[in-house]
């Protein structure tokens, strides 16, 4: 089964089910502050999970591409990506657990579905955590185990005549619950979540290994399991440290890897092996004149960073050392490490061959090459010369300033640490540039920096949209009066070209040749605070593409699977093309104040203004 054929297979199953398709959502996302990428296929979803209606109803199914950065450091062994797509379906407050269960149980197993060798397959279900406690009816009940998922399965596998008792594995919060921050105390609160059943795979052809634990079981990580789906039953919201309490609706949030399903389609206990990758390893065998069984590790690395490299730069992000431009750049040098490591010299040809193994499942990257080729090519010639800077960096201090010779290439592990910092090298790249420093003093150095840099990220997401909503949905109305009072005064060739919004500000992108005067600037903020005053009520319709481009949407109309869009508009003053969330009336923004412009080049114009009182 090819890919495609596995992506058609499940979004047809669905939607035979009532589900409706809805598209892949940018890989960066546009209004949401708490993430650098998009994750999960319920992270566009979460307002609609948080009990808003969703234009196409109640069932939804689709293929998300995703990008988990912080499994980064995992990727080298026989499952783990940064970049995969995620198939997923939703049940916003429709069917729940009776209906999920059984309908993946036959897609993966029967011959119509995927076929799976129903003798391999495993489940988990959570197994409470006394911790916490639900807030129902003004009582307080436990946060107690899953038996109705278990019971569900029971049945399921016993008709099937398997033993459930030697399949059904229980685990604590760590393994079966999912929040995008993690377990119930990593929540911020705000956040939600729920427990959840997980599907897993056995590879009886892979010996466990007693290194990770006398016994092997689904979550052991000798790579015989492998997890490939995940029902989560979202229907908690967090409230107190130690609460939660029920949303409006029983949510079902599943979620799988493409790459994963494939694995085990193809009893194929390697990823990287599997008919999809396989030609890119192929490539980098090509390439650097080695054998992948040699050197499985570092060619699983190159083909898997690269990957989201090529994704990453599709979305117009650059290398740099910051938020997405940093993932980027890390993800880049890491390959090209293990190129040279592998003795490869022209990366061109991988590139090319991870484009064209998407043509088929998504083709934006084949009409996006020459840009992607272009910045990864760009960032290759920087790496060269920043590590070129280090060595001349260190070899100026160690010679000049203390008259040492440089055939002695042992540094001190604060120089190491200045390799690290300022010129962006990793310990291992900086290794391999000859040099050689205490280990333990730098691990030390990189401990404290980290505890800096964990204590900046976990304020962002305090502090971002699930803390927040109002606010950025707030703002998020308001760049659509800023959007509509701009191409009044300035016409319709203007548009917008991005915005991010944080509870904090709104920021606004637009095309436009030239700084606006205070004048323009202070007339355009009085437009927006006077359809703010104006009250005008807020509703979206949806409707065909051709239908919403003749009543003059402003949007842009790219990457729609739906033939209908959701079209919001603000009393008969705007029309956009948009997924919401927004406010219901104007009136709820109360005040919009332009902080500042920017020229950020290649004729694009920034706004920043704050909104509220
Ligand atoms: N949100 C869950 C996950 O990412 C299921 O879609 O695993």
């Amino acid at each position: 089964m090819t890919a495609q054929e596995i992506i058609d297979k499940y979004i047809n199953f669905f939607e035979k089910r009532g589900h409706k398709r809805i598209e892949n959502s940018p890989l960066v996302p546009e209004n949401d502050p708490t993430t650098l990428f998009t994750s999960s296929g319920m992270q566009p979803l979460v307002p609609y999970l948080l009990g808003e209606t969703h234009p196409m109803g109640k069932r939804l199914v689709n293929l998300q591409n995703s990008f988990r950065a912080q499994d980064i450091d995992e990727v080298g062994d026989n499952r783990h990506t940064t970049f995969f797509r995620m198939l997923g379906n939703w049940s916003l407050g429709d069917y729940f657990k009776k209906e999920e269960i059984p309908w993946l149980w036959e897609l993966l197993t029967s011959k119509t579905g995927f076929g799976l060798d129903k003798n391999k397959l495993y489940i988990t279900i959570f197994g409470g955590d006394d911790k916490f406690a639900i807030l129902e009816n003004g009582k307080y009940q436990p946060l107690t185990p899953d038996v109705e998922s278990k019971s569900i399965w029971t049945t399921i596998l016993e008709k099937n005549n398997l033993d459930p008792s030697k399949r059904i594995f229980s685990y604590g919060p760590k393994q079966n619950w999912w929040s995008r921050a993690g377990t119930p105390e990593e929540m911020p609160i705000g956040e939600i979540g729920g427990p959840d059943t997980e599907i897993f795979y056995e590879f009886t052809d892979i010996i466990h290994d007693k290194k990770y634990g006398e016994k092997c079981h689904p979550n052991c990580q000798c790579g015989r399991f492998l997890e490939i789906g995940n029902s989560v039953f979202i229907q908690y919201k967090k409230v107190g440290e130690k609460t939660f309490e029920l949303l409006p609706n029983k949510n079902v949030d599943y979620g799988g890897g493409l790459e994963r399903l494939m694995s085990a389609v193809e009893n194929q206990n390697d990823i990287f092996q599997t008919s999809f990758f396989s030609s890119t390893i192929k490539i980098i065998e090509e390439e650097t004149g080695k054998n992948y069984k040699e050197h499985a590790q570092k060619m699983r690395i190159i083909a898997d960073h690269l990957g989201g490299s090529v994704f990453i730069s599709n979305a117009n992000i650059k290398p740099s050392n910051k938020e997405h431009g940093y993932i980027l750049r890390r993800l880049l040098r890491r390959s090209f490490d293990n190129f040279y490591a592998l003795e490869g010299k022209d990366i061109s040809p991988i590139i090319h061959k991870i484009v064209e193994s998407y043509k088929e499942t998504y083709s934006y990257l084949e009409k996006n090459f020459e840009k992607i080729k272009l910045t990864i090519l760009e960032e290759e010639d920087n790496y060269k010369k920043t590590l070129q800077k280090a060595k001349t960096y260190i070899h100026k201090k160690y010679q000049e300033e203390r008259g040492e010779i440089m055939g002695v290439k042992k540094i001190s592990a604060d120089d190491a640490f200045i390799l690290y910092t300022t010129h962006g090298l990793s310990p291992t790249q900086i290794k391999s540039l000859g040099y050689i420093f205490n280990d333990q003093q730098f691990a030390e150095r990189m401990k404290s920096h980290q505890n800096i840099s964990r204590a900046g990220a976990t304020k962002k997401f305090a502090g971002g949209l699930a803390d927040h909503t109002e606010k950025t949905i707030m703002g998020h109305t308001a760049t659509h009066l800023l959007h509509k009072a701009l191409r009044d005064m300035f016409g319709e060739k203007l548009h917008q070209a991005g915005s991010n919004i944080t509870p904090e500000r709104v920021r606004f992108d637009f095309s436009f040749d030239r700084n606006l005067t205070p004048d323009e600037l202070k007339k355009i903020e009085e437009t927006v605070n006077q359809k703010i005053k104006e009250n005008l009520p807020v509703h979206f319709e949806m409707l065909p593409l051709e239908k919403a481009r003749e009543i003059g949407a402003i949007g842009l109309f790219n990457e729609k699977y739906s033939d209908k869009v959701k079209v919001y508009s603000i009393g008969n003053y705007s029309k956009e093309i948009c997924g919401g969330p927004h406010v219901e009336k104007t009136s709820k923004i109360q005040k919009f104040s332009i902080m500042k412009q920017e020229n950020i080049g290649k004729g694009i114009r920034r706004i920043y203004a704050k909104i509220g009182a």
